[in-house]
């Protein structure tokens, strides 16, 4: 059984799968995953063709639908969670069943719709059972989370819960320690809270929660103002 954060198990399967060169190349490329093949798509909706027929990794055998992302192409705040739940799988849209709900309530306590930001997932299709990410699907499905990054380019990004926090920061840390600040880490602009699972199951956790949320709020006020839209395309 592997112990440790999410990223030093990606970090760690990596060394072990590829001579040892797995960590070096992991490592030195944080923000561009080269080592799968960098994803290339110049769109979000040529994307989400790769991922609707990605067959990189098992969960293409259990997955109904692959859950690419929806939302704001240019939005100023993307939301990133773990991955695809069994309405999602089903319906191929993020954060549609409970904890969708309230991740609605969550953003729109602070001002934000679902149709401005774009959310996403750290995995595009859902784990049988709901069970946690393996490092070897994570490193998999990365370099397209990348991408989307790389095309949105937000302002702000915020990791809902611990793995997208752990993924995204490459780090061990708990949700606890991760949260709460705002974290600069390879050029990007991240905050991490719990993710709403968390929430429906800990309601004690809500009052941090809306201490992030607030924070997200001022963070996002001071980079993105009245700046609309956030992100222009870029002149060819
Ligand atoms: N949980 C997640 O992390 N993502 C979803 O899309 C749904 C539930």
């Amino acid at each position: 059984m592997m112990t440790g954060g999410i990223w030093e198990n990606a970090v760690r399967y990596f060394t072990q799968h590829f001579d040892g060169r797995g960590e070096d190349l992991l490592l030195s490329n944080p923000g561009t995953c080269d080592f799968l093949g960098t994803v290339t798509a110049r769109s979000l909706e040529g994307l989400a063709g790769r991922i609707a027929s990605c067959r990189k990794c098992g969960l293409a055998k259990s997955r109904n639908r692959a859950v690419p992302g929806a939302g704001n192409p240019r939005a100023g705040l993307m939301l990133v969670g773990e991955a695809p739940g069994q309405e999602e799988d089903l319906r191929g849209e993020p954060f549609v069943g409970a904890a969708g709900r309230l991740l609605e309530k969550m953003i729109g306590s602070v001002g934000f719709t679902r149709e401005e930001v774009y959310i996403t997932n750290i995995l595009k299709c859902r784990p049988p059972m709901n069970r946690d990410p393996h490092p070897d699907e994570i490193a998999s499905c990365l370099p397209v989370l990348e991408r989307q990054i790389a095309l949105i380019r937000p302002a702000l990004i915020l990791a809902l819960g611990r793995i997208a926090g752990q993924t995204l920061l490459r780090t061990g840390l708990s949700v606890e320690a991760m949260r709460g600040k705002v974290h600069e880490s390879g050029g990007r602009t991240l905050m991490v809270t719990y993710h709403p699972a968390a929430l429906l199951r800990s309601p004690d956790k809500k009052r941090p929660a809306w201490e992030d949320l607030k924070m997200l709020r001022k963070q996002y006020d001071l980079r993105v103002g009245d700046k609309t839209p956030w992100n222009p395309p870029k002149q060819a």
